[in-house]
């Protein structure tokens, strides 16, 4: 079986510094590459940033700076993101290298060849925020401003000589690959709502600017630079080694498992990158994931809007794991969701410190007490202590499929469902009622530090630093979790030492103040 996994993010704009919006899309990525990666897959996980077009020309502008010199400060934040948010990205790719570059310009050359561009002039509508082309249906007028109805951002009117590419001779083989790959494009709502765009007519695609420079140039003609979606987009196999298709990398990743990305840039991955790929004769990515968005007060965060929610603030004040955990959950993933503090201290104080961190301290400080610090050594399983182990078992393989379908919501009410299960459980052995049944004593602390672990083990990819400190009780070291072994209900060793690891999560005393 195919044991490779490649996800990517998608790569960001380097034009403001990085928000909670941003920080999503990379830990749900996070999430499914950690989760793999214990499952027994070899993980690529790309992520980086976007740094051409007009839109950063002119925020370079703005500053009075180089572009290339305004991209390195901002991208290099990106990055830095990328390690405050514990990602496990293999790589991080920028379109100002070269790799990317000469990737571009080959992808340009074999579309050229392929007959699918052509010059000619473009007329309409542009938008420089979201970097698209809109037609006229497409744009509404408020208070006297011309606006993209989808992300309500201004457009300008664009007139110039402009190579096109034959977006419009796809259309039926891209209905074709949807109608035959019904997983392509998720979750459901969103697939229907681009097949009847497709369906409504595909126009041929604008793919080269005339009018500023701050791009990969066309080959053979310095006048033209590439347009930026057809440039970003070519990131996904450029960071493996395209065009070299021979190459390990590209063997063993390409097609790309799932690209993850926001509902706002469905069009660009689901339409113009597959039509690209068709006319170049690629392989086309098996998903494309389009999420809801991080709302704050109901709204899309967005730098013109001013209603930004700073991650570094918020992971400064609660801890990384705790905003992980939070927009893991809390976000119906596929769906927009609102966020507040509030909330977030709610969770972490009943998920994380009540259901979690009590049964681990109370596990550990009773077998501390009973058990010498140690394993039990002597234990004899009943049918209560089969069945709570048992439900992880017969549920590992559904996990896995409900991971393959991005149902992130059933992993963590299973994980949520099981720490109620385990409390229930302590509580309704009674093992402080058991000291003149020494067996059953142990049977009931090991039954319970095993569900310990198997649940730590699972929550390894949505909280790696908590896991992998309640993990320190049993020694159990980062590369030692494995999925396989939550089936498996004997993985603890009679008598090994185990460690009190203290407090694992602190409460947050509440205030009522909203984000
Ligand atoms: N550069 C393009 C993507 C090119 S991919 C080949 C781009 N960049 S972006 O920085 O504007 O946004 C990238 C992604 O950030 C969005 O698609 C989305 O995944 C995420 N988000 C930005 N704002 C968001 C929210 N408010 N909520 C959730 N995610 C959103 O588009």
């Amino acid at each position: 079986m195919d044991k490779n996994f490649y996800i990517t993010t998608p790569i960001y704009y380097p034009s403001a510094k990085p928000h909670m919006g941003h920080a999503y899309s990379s830990i749900i990525a996070d999430f499914f590459a950690r989760f793999k990666k214990i499952d027994g897959y070899d993980v690529y996980f790309l992520t980086g940033t976007d740094e051409h077009g007009l839109k950063i020309q002119r925020a370079a502008e703005k500053k009075n700076v180089e572009p290339l010199k305004f991209c390195n400060e901002i991208s290099q934040t990106f990055k830095d993101l990328s390690k405050t948010l514990n990602l496990s990205n293999t790589d991080f790719i920028r379109t100002t290298e070269e790799r990317h570059k000469n990737s571009v310009q080959k992808l340009w050359n074999k579309l050229e060849q392929n007959d699918d561009i052509y010059l000619s002039k473009y007329s309409g509508w542009y938008s420089v925020s979201d970097e698209a082309f809109y037609n006229e249906d497409e744009i509404v007028e408020e208070n006297g401003k011309k606006l993209a109805k989808s992300s309500k951002s201004p457009v300008e009117w664009m007139d110039e000589e402009s190579f096109f590419f034959r977006l419009s001779k796809w259309e039926k083989s891209l209905l074709k690959y949807y109608k035959e790959n019904p997983n392509f494009i998720q979750p459901n709502a969103r697939k229907n709502e681009v097949i009847s765009f497709v369906e409504s007519g595909l126009k041929d695609l604008s793919i080269s600017r005339k009018s500023f420079s701050w791009g990969i140039k066309v080959p053979n003609n310095d006048n033209h630079v590439i347009y930026v979606w057809l440039d970003a987009l070519t990131n996904y196999i450029s960071a493996l080694g395209y065009p070299d298709t021979n190459s390990e990398l590209f063997k063993k990743f390409w097609p790309a498992s799932i690209h993850l990305i926001g509902k706002d840039i469905l069009r660009f991955h689901a339409v113009y990158w597959p039509a690209f790929l068709l006319a170049a004769g690629i392989e086309l990515p098996k998903k494309i994931y389009g999420h809801g968005w991080i709302l704050s007060d109901d709204e899309k965060m967005s730098k013109s809007k001013g209603n930004i929610l700073d991650p570094l603030e918020i992971i400064q004040k609660y801890g990384l794991d705790p905003l992980r955990y939070y927009l893991i959950k809390e976000v119906s993933f596929g769906n927009d969701g609102n966020i507040s503090k509030e909330r977030l201290e709610d969770c972490i104080n009943s998920d994380l410190a009540n259901n979690y961190g009590n049964l681990c301290q109370r596990t550990i400080s009773f077998a501390t007490k009973n058990c010498e610090n140690r394993i039990p050594k002597e234990i004899n399983f009943i049918d209560e202590d089969r069945l709570i182990l048992d439900n992880f078992t017969s549920n590992i393989d559904n996990i896995r499929s409900q991971i393959d379908n991005q149902n992130i919501n059933y992993y963590i009410d299973f994980i949520v469902n099981s720490l109620f299960a385990a409390n229930k459980y302590f509580n309704d052995q009674e093992p402080w009622k058991k000291k003149d049944d020494p067996i059953r004593l142990n049977t009931i602390i090991y039954t319970t530090l095993e569900i310990i672990r198997k649940i730590s083990f699972m929550l390894y990819p949505i909280i790696p630093e908590i896991s992998l400190k309640a993990l320190k009780i049993f020694n159990i070291k980062e590369d030692q979790i494995n999925l396989d072994s939550i089936a498996q209900h004997d993985y603890l060793n009679l008598g090994d030492k185990i460690n009190n690891i203290g407090i694992l999560i602190n409460k947050i005393e509440k205030n009522k103040e909203n984000v």
